[in-house]
C-alpha cells in the first residue's frame, strides 16, 4: 500500500455499525489491486458486503467501501404498479421526448451500435428508507430513473431488431425485491465491478445522479452512449475539475464551489480521465425534468 494512502479516503459511503474501519483496512490489504464484492453476513436475507474498487482519481490505487442492502418497504406488485405509472408519466415528458428524438437519429446514423445497457447506482426501488426515516422521494427517484433506462433500452432494442441489447444493474443496495423487479424486466442484476467490466465501447451506460467515483470509473469503460449528469458537474469555481464528491458548496446560482483552492495530483487524474472522454465525445443537453438527476446530458461518441 502506498504510504500516502490516507484511511479517510476510503469506505466513503459506509456506516460504521455496519463495518468497521479495521475490517475495511483489512479487507484492502489481503486483496490488494483486485477489484471484487465480499459478503461479509447476511441477516434477515440482506448481504452486509465490502466492495472495492480501483479509484481513478487516485491513479488506481484500490479503495474500499461497505455497504448493506436495503429494507424493503413495497412489495414486488407495489413495485411493478409503481414503475408502469412513471413509465407512462416519463414518456409524456418533454425530456424523453428530446432524448428519443436524439437517440433516434444516433441509432439510425449508424455509428453507433449497442451491445448492452448498463445501469449503476439507481438506488432501491422497493425501498423508502433513508437511514431510520422514511422518505417516499428516495424512492419515486429510483422509479424514475427504471423508467429513463427501461425506455432508453427498449428504444435500442427497436432500432436494433437483430440485435437486441443486453441489460444489466449494478447498485450494491438491491435486496431480493429489487433483483426480482429487475428480473422481470429482463435486467440481470451484477455484483460491484461485473457492471463496470461488461461496459465497452459498444454500450449505453446510465449513471442517474452517480458519485464522481462511480461516473470515472465508467468513463474510463468509454461507453458509446452515456447517459447522467453533467460531465463538467466535477469543475471547481476554477473550471479545474474536482476530486472529490464530499463536502460541496454552491453560490447563489447553484454552481459548485471548491472547498479548497489547491488543485492536487488527484485532480489532475480526474481531469484527465474525463478529457479523455469527452475528447472522443459530444454531448446534448435535455430539457429539464421534475426529477433534474435523472437523465440531464446525453454524451455520445463522435463520429
Ligand atoms: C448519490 S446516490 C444516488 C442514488 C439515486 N440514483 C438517486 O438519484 O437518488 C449514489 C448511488 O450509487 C450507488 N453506488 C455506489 N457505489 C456504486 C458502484 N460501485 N456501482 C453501482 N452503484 C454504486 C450507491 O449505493 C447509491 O445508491
Amino acid at each position: 500500500m502506498s504510504d500516502t494512502f490516507d484511511p479517510e479516503d476510503i469506505a466513503v459511503y459506509s456506516d460504521p455499525e455496519d463495518v468497521d474501519l479495521e475490517t475495511i483496512m483489512k479487507y484492502i490489504d489481503d486483496n490488494d489491486d483486485k477489484e471484487g464484492t465480499e459478503v461479509l453476513r447476511v441477516n434477515d436475507g440482506r448481504r452486509t458486503m465490502i466492495c472495492s474498487m480501483k479509484s481513478p482519481r487516485d491513479d488506481g490505487q484500490l479503495c474500499a467501501f461497505s455497504v448493506t442492502e436495503m429494507e424493503p418497504t413495497s412489495t414486488l406488485e407495489e413495485i411493478k404498479n409503481d414503475f408502469a405509472k412513471k413509465l407512462d408519466e416519463w414518456k409524456e415528458s418533454a425530456c424523453w421526448k428530446d432524448l428519443e428524438t436524439v437517440l433516434r437519429r444516433l441509432l439510425s446514423e449508424g455509428h453507433i451500435s449497442v451491445d448492452n445497457c448498463v445501469l449503476l447506482g439507481s438506488g432501491c426501488v422497493s425501498s423508502a428508507k433513508f437511514g431510520d426515516e422514511l422518505i417516499p422521494e428516495t424512492r419515486e427517484r429510483s422509479l424514475v430513473q427504471f423508467a429513463v433506462f427501461y425506455s432508453v433500452a427498449s428504444l435500442i432494442g427497436s432500432c436494433q431488431n437483430d440485435k437486441p441489447p443486453k441489460l444489466y444493474a449494478q447498485e450494491p443496495s438491491f435486496n431480493n425485491v429489487d433483483r426480482e423487479f429487475c428480473n422481470s424486466l429482463g435486467i440481470q442484476c451484477v455484483d460491484h465491478p461485473v457492471g463496470f467490466d461488461v461496459i465497452t465501447s459498444n454500450s449505453f451506460a446510465y449513471c442517474p445522479g452517480a458519485e464522481q467515483i462511480v461516473d470515472l470509473r465508467c468513463f474510463q469503460q468509454n461507453p458509446a452512449l452515456y447517459l447522467g449528469g453533467e460531465a463538467d458537474l466535477w469543475h471547481d469555481a476554477f473550471g479545474r475539475l474536482r476530486s472529490r464528491f464530499e463536502a460541496i458548496h454552491c453560490d447563489a446560482r447553484g454552481k459548485m464551489l471548491s472547498r479548497d483552492e489547491g488543485y492536487s495530483p488527484e485532480d489532475a487524474l480526474c481531469a484527465q480521465v474525463v478529457q479523455n472522454f469527452m475528447a472522443t465525445h459530444e454531448n446534448h443537453v435535455l430539457p429539464k425534468h421534475k426529477h433534474g438527476v435523472a437523465a440531464t446530458w446525453l454524451i455520445y461518441k463522435k463520429e
